[in-house]
Protein backbone atom coordinates (compact mmCIF):
# COMPACT_ATOMS: atom_id res chain seq x y z
CA UNK A 1 0.00 0.00 0.00
CA UNK A 2 1.40 3.39 -1.23
CA UNK A 3 -0.77 5.35 0.89
CA UNK A 4 -1.43 6.85 4.11
CA UNK A 5 -4.09 5.71 6.57
CA UNK A 6 -4.94 8.00 9.23
CA UNK A 7 -7.71 7.16 11.51
CA UNK A 8 -9.00 9.80 14.46
CA UNK A 9 -10.93 8.10 17.07
CA UNK A 10 -12.01 9.22 21.00
CA UNK A 11 -15.71 9.65 22.39
CA UNK A 12 -18.78 12.07 21.33
CA UNK A 13 -17.77 15.63 21.42
CA UNK A 14 -14.10 14.67 21.50
CA UNK A 15 -13.14 17.33 18.92
CA UNK A 16 -12.92 14.31 15.79
CA UNK A 17 -14.34 16.17 12.85
CA UNK A 18 -13.03 19.28 13.95
CA UNK A 19 -9.32 18.26 13.59
CA UNK A 20 -10.11 16.08 10.74
CA UNK A 21 -11.29 19.61 8.91
CA UNK A 22 -7.95 20.80 9.95
CA UNK A 23 -5.97 18.31 8.80
CA UNK A 24 -7.78 17.80 5.55
CA UNK A 25 -7.31 21.86 4.87
CA UNK A 26 -3.30 21.77 5.90
CA UNK A 27 -3.13 18.36 3.65
CA UNK A 28 -5.19 19.93 0.50
CA UNK A 29 -2.81 23.57 0.57
CA UNK A 30 0.18 20.97 1.14
CA UNK A 31 -1.02 19.96 -2.77
CA UNK A 32 -1.07 16.02 -1.12
CA UNK A 33 -4.41 13.75 -2.50
CA UNK A 34 -6.87 13.63 0.19
CA UNK A 35 -9.97 11.36 1.02
CA UNK A 36 -11.59 11.81 3.98
CA UNK A 37 -14.44 9.22 5.04
CA UNK A 38 -16.28 8.84 8.16
CA UNK A 39 -17.86 5.86 10.20
CA UNK A 40 -20.65 3.88 10.35
CA UNK A 41 -20.77 5.01 6.50
CA UNK A 42 -18.85 6.65 3.99
CA UNK A 43 -20.31 4.66 0.75
CA UNK A 44 -23.50 4.43 -0.21
CA UNK A 45 -23.95 0.50 1.17
CA UNK A 46 -22.23 1.43 4.50
CA UNK A 47 -24.69 4.66 5.03
CA UNK A 48 -28.10 2.32 4.86
CA UNK A 49 -26.11 0.19 7.51
CA UNK A 50 -25.28 3.55 9.51
CA UNK A 51 -28.47 4.82 9.58
CA UNK A 52 -30.31 1.12 10.99
CA UNK A 53 -27.16 1.40 13.70
CA UNK A 54 -27.86 5.05 14.73
CA UNK A 55 -31.69 4.75 14.78
CA UNK A 56 -33.58 5.40 18.40
CA UNK A 57 -36.23 2.94 16.89
CA UNK A 58 -33.66 0.24 16.80
CA UNK A 59 -33.30 0.05 20.75
CA UNK A 60 -33.97 -3.71 20.76
CA UNK A 61 -30.60 -4.75 18.63
CA UNK A 62 -28.62 -6.82 20.51
CA UNK A 63 -24.84 -6.79 20.79
CA UNK A 64 -23.78 -9.32 18.48
CA UNK A 65 -26.38 -7.80 15.78
CA UNK A 66 -24.65 -4.07 16.11
CA UNK A 67 -21.19 -5.45 16.50
CA UNK A 68 -21.82 -7.13 13.28
CA UNK A 69 -23.85 -4.40 11.30
CA UNK A 70 -20.39 -2.26 12.17
CA UNK A 71 -18.44 -5.01 10.88
CA UNK A 72 -20.65 -4.94 7.95
CA UNK A 73 -19.95 -1.11 7.01
CA UNK A 74 -16.45 -1.52 7.33
CA UNK A 75 -16.26 -4.45 5.32
CA UNK A 76 -17.54 -2.43 2.43
CA UNK A 77 -16.30 1.12 2.90
CA UNK A 78 -12.38 -1.02 2.72
CA UNK A 79 -13.45 -2.67 -0.03
CA UNK A 80 -14.80 0.01 -2.20
CA UNK A 81 -12.70 3.30 -1.24
CA UNK A 82 -9.69 2.45 1.42
CA UNK A 83 -8.04 -0.24 -0.17
CA UNK A 84 -8.06 1.44 -3.70
CA UNK A 85 -7.25 5.13 -2.27
CA UNK A 86 -4.36 3.59 -0.43
CA UNK A 87 -3.09 1.46 -3.51
CA UNK A 88 -3.35 4.82 -5.74
CA UNK A 89 -0.81 6.57 -2.95
CA UNK A 90 -3.70 8.49 -0.94
CA UNK A 91 -3.87 9.97 2.16
CA UNK A 92 -6.97 8.49 3.85
CA UNK A 93 -8.60 10.30 6.53
CA UNK A 94 -11.22 7.88 8.61
CA UNK A 95 -13.14 9.54 11.26
CA UNK A 96 -13.27 6.06 13.40
CA UNK A 97 -12.21 2.84 12.57
CA UNK A 98 -11.73 -0.69 14.49
CA UNK A 99 -11.13 0.77 17.64
CA UNK A 100 -14.39 2.52 17.67
CA UNK A 101 -15.92 -1.13 17.96
CA UNK A 102 -13.28 -2.59 20.56
CA UNK A 103 -14.14 0.62 22.41
CA UNK A 104 -18.16 0.82 22.42
CA UNK A 105 -18.80 -2.88 21.84
CA UNK A 106 -16.33 -4.29 23.48
CA UNK A 107 -15.58 -2.13 26.21
CA UNK A 108 -18.65 -0.67 26.51
CA UNK A 109 -21.27 -3.91 25.86
CA UNK A 110 -18.93 -6.24 26.55
CA UNK A 111 -18.41 -7.95 23.62
CA UNK A 112 -15.65 -10.31 23.60
CA UNK A 113 -12.49 -8.45 22.55
CA UNK A 114 -10.41 -11.19 20.59
CA UNK A 115 -13.78 -12.34 18.85
CA UNK A 116 -14.01 -8.10 17.29
CA UNK A 117 -10.52 -8.06 16.47
CA UNK A 118 -10.27 -11.84 14.94
CA UNK A 119 -13.79 -10.37 12.26
CA UNK A 120 -12.01 -6.95 12.54
CA UNK A 121 -8.90 -8.70 10.72
CA UNK A 122 -11.97 -10.43 8.03
CA UNK A 123 -13.50 -7.29 7.51
CA UNK A 124 -10.70 -4.55 7.26
CA UNK A 125 -8.94 -6.96 4.67
CA UNK A 126 -5.91 -6.69 7.22
CA UNK A 127 -5.35 -3.27 6.39
CA UNK A 128 -4.61 -0.87 9.77
CA UNK A 129 -3.96 2.64 9.93
CA UNK A 130 -0.32 4.02 10.17
CA UNK A 131 -1.77 6.48 12.56
CA UNK A 132 -4.50 6.78 15.11
CA UNK A 133 -5.42 9.71 17.17
CA UNK A 134 -6.90 8.78 20.43
CA UNK A 135 -8.43 12.67 21.85
CA UNK A 136 -9.20 12.00 25.34
CA UNK A 137 -11.86 13.54 27.57
CA UNK A 138 -13.86 12.46 30.39
CA UNK A 139 -17.11 11.27 29.07
CA UNK A 140 -19.28 14.01 30.74
CA UNK A 141 -18.05 16.66 29.54
CA UNK A 142 -17.20 15.09 25.64
CA UNK A 143 -21.32 14.60 25.75
CA UNK A 144 -22.28 18.28 27.07
CA UNK A 145 -20.36 19.40 24.02
CA UNK A 146 -22.92 18.18 22.28
CA UNK A 147 -25.97 20.54 21.32
CA UNK A 148 -27.77 18.04 18.80
CA UNK A 149 -30.52 15.22 19.11
CA UNK A 150 -28.32 12.44 20.55
CA UNK A 151 -28.61 9.04 18.64
CA UNK A 152 -28.63 5.32 19.46
CA UNK A 153 -25.57 4.70 21.05
CA UNK A 154 -25.07 8.90 22.94
CA UNK A 155 -28.55 7.96 24.85
CA UNK A 156 -26.66 5.34 26.87
CA UNK A 157 -25.84 5.62 30.51
CA UNK A 158 -22.42 7.48 31.30
CA UNK A 159 -21.20 4.21 32.97
CA UNK A 160 -21.37 3.06 29.63
CA UNK A 161 -19.39 6.17 27.88
CA UNK A 162 -16.84 5.71 30.89
CA UNK A 163 -16.03 2.24 29.78
CA UNK A 164 -15.51 3.39 26.56
CA UNK A 165 -13.13 6.19 27.47
CA UNK A 166 -11.14 3.10 29.18
CA UNK A 167 -11.26 1.08 26.73
CA UNK A 168 -9.78 3.80 24.02
CA UNK A 169 -7.19 4.53 26.96
CA UNK A 170 -6.18 0.61 27.04
CA UNK A 171 -6.27 0.34 23.17
CA UNK A 172 -3.43 3.70 23.28
CA UNK A 173 -1.48 2.14 26.22
CA UNK A 174 -0.76 -1.04 24.24
CA UNK A 175 -0.16 0.49 20.91
CA UNK A 176 1.65 3.32 22.11
CA UNK A 177 3.42 3.36 18.43
CA UNK A 178 0.22 3.57 16.51
CA UNK A 179 -2.14 5.34 18.70
CA UNK A 180 -1.16 9.28 19.60
CA UNK A 181 -2.93 9.73 23.16
CA UNK A 182 -4.11 13.65 22.56
CA UNK A 183 -5.84 15.23 25.61
CA UNK A 184 -8.71 17.01 24.39
CA UNK A 185 -9.63 19.56 26.56
CA UNK A 186 -7.03 21.71 25.26
CA UNK A 187 -7.78 24.22 22.99
CA UNK A 188 -8.77 23.57 19.66
CA UNK A 189 -5.62 24.90 18.31
CA UNK A 190 -3.14 23.65 21.11
CA UNK A 191 -4.43 19.91 19.88
CA UNK A 192 -3.98 20.55 15.91
CA UNK A 193 -0.56 21.68 16.57
CA UNK A 194 0.21 18.59 18.33
CA UNK A 195 -1.38 16.48 15.41
CA UNK A 196 0.28 18.53 12.88
CA UNK A 197 3.47 17.87 14.19
CA UNK A 198 2.76 14.00 14.04
CA UNK A 199 1.18 14.69 10.18
CA UNK A 200 4.51 16.41 9.19
CA UNK A 201 6.63 13.57 11.19
CA UNK A 202 4.61 11.08 8.99
CA UNK A 203 4.72 12.31 5.54
CA UNK A 204 8.93 12.91 5.86
CA UNK A 205 9.33 9.22 6.59
CA UNK A 206 8.06 8.77 3.19
N1 LIG B 1 -10.74 21.67 21.79
C1 LIG B 1 -12.01 22.05 21.90
N2 LIG B 1 -12.43 22.80 22.92
C2 LIG B 1 -13.72 23.16 23.05
N3 LIG B 1 -14.70 22.82 22.19
C3 LIG B 1 -14.35 22.05 21.12
C4 LIG B 1 -12.98 21.63 20.93
N4 LIG B 1 -12.95 20.88 19.80
C5 LIG B 1 -14.22 20.84 19.32
N5 LIG B 1 -15.05 21.54 20.10
C6 LIG B 1 -16.50 21.74 19.93
O1 LIG B 1 -17.16 20.62 20.50
C7 LIG B 1 -18.21 20.16 19.67
C8 LIG B 1 -17.95 18.73 19.22
O2 LIG B 1 -16.77 18.70 18.40
P1 LIG B 1 -16.65 17.68 17.19
O3 LIG B 1 -15.38 18.00 16.47
O4 LIG B 1 -17.90 17.64 16.41
O5 LIG B 1 -16.48 16.31 18.02
P2 LIG B 1 -16.67 14.80 17.54
O6 LIG B 1 -16.59 14.79 16.05
O7 LIG B 1 -15.54 14.06 18.20
O8 LIG B 1 -18.00 14.36 18.08
C9 LIG B 1 -18.30 21.15 18.50
O9 LIG B 1 -19.26 22.11 18.81
C10 LIG B 1 -16.90 21.76 18.47
O10 LIG B 1 -16.91 23.06 17.94
MG1 LIG C 1 -17.83 14.00 14.60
Amino acid sequence: MKGIFITFEGSEGSGKSTQIRLVRAYLKKKKKPVLFIREPGGVRISEKIRSILLDVANMKMGDECETLLYMAARAQLVREVVAPALKKGKIVLCDRFLDSTVAYQGYGNGVDIATIKRIGRFATCGIRPDITFFFDIDAPKGLSRINRPKDRIERRAMSYHNRVRQGYLAIARREPGRVKWIDATQSKDEIYAAVQQHIDRLLQGR
